[in-house]
């Protein structure tokens, strides 16, 4: 499905989307949060970027893992520690690798969900990041066992990702800052499950 090369290239495209958005995801968190989100997420994507040239040349474990330490350090936030410790679990999952194919970027979906669980103590329903997620890696789990093509499985995952942004509008966030407003969160999409749903799109890009 993808050698170091085109995560290299994946990597640089969720950097650029993520700053082209940045102002959009920003604003969403005004409403329910602290009016931060975009700027945390580009700050570290663009630290993301700057590192890129040294671990270019590693397995695609390395990069990811480097990936998820430069989030750590310079995202902030509660998002930060979260997808940080995401790319640090996708990139265990398939440390030493220089391919990897469909049954693996499922193993990289499935530990960046744990990664994120196991940080943030948060089931989906909660209003987050896994509400975008999980139904992601559901949808695409579904497409690769009916032998459909990374271009096909990877839209289903952004089909399932956005209707989880959707179903985020209807729900109390209870976990992270926005659960301090409570009812009034309602009508208000996630930004976590928004910025999710722009890096799986990242990926869907490089493959049509
Ligand atoms: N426990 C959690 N589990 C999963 N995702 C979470 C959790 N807490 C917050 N998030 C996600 O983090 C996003 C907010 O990220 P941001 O960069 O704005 O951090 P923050 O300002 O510390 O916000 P917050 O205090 O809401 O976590 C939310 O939209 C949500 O998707
Ligand atoms: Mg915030």
């Amino acid at each position: 499905m993808t050698d170091n090369k085109k995560v290299v290239e994946i990597i640089k495209v969720m950097a650029e989307i993520i700053h082209e958005n940045a102002q959009f995801l920003t604003d969403l968190d005004a409403p329910i949060g602290d009016n931060d989100h975009g700027i945390n997420m580009d700050r570290g994507f663009q630290k993301v970027l700057e590192d890129l040239p040294g671990v270019e040349n590693s397995d695609i474990g390395a990069i990811l893992k480097k990936t998820g330490m430069d989030l750590v350090s310079t995202v902030g936030g509660s998002s930060g520690p979260l997808y940080g410790t995401a790319f640090m679990k996708a990139g265990a999952a398939v440390a030493g690798k220089n391919e990897i194919d469909a049954d693996d970027f499922i193993d990289i979906m499935d530990a960046a969900v744990g990664g994120v669980q196991l940080r943030g103590k948060a089931e989906k329903g909660e209003k987050t990041m896994l509400d975008a997620m999980i139904p992601a890696v559901e949808a695409i789990k579904k497409g690769v066992d009916a032998g459909k093509t990374p271009a096909e499985f990877l839209a289903d995952g952004v089909e399932a990702a956005k209707e989880g942004v959707e179903y985020t509008k209807t729900i109390i966030a209870t976990k992270g800052r926005a659960s301090y407003v409570g009812e009034r969160s309602i009508g208000h999409q996630d930004p976590g499950a928004t910025s999710f749903t722009l890096l799986l799109e990242s990926i869907a890009a490089l493959y049509n």
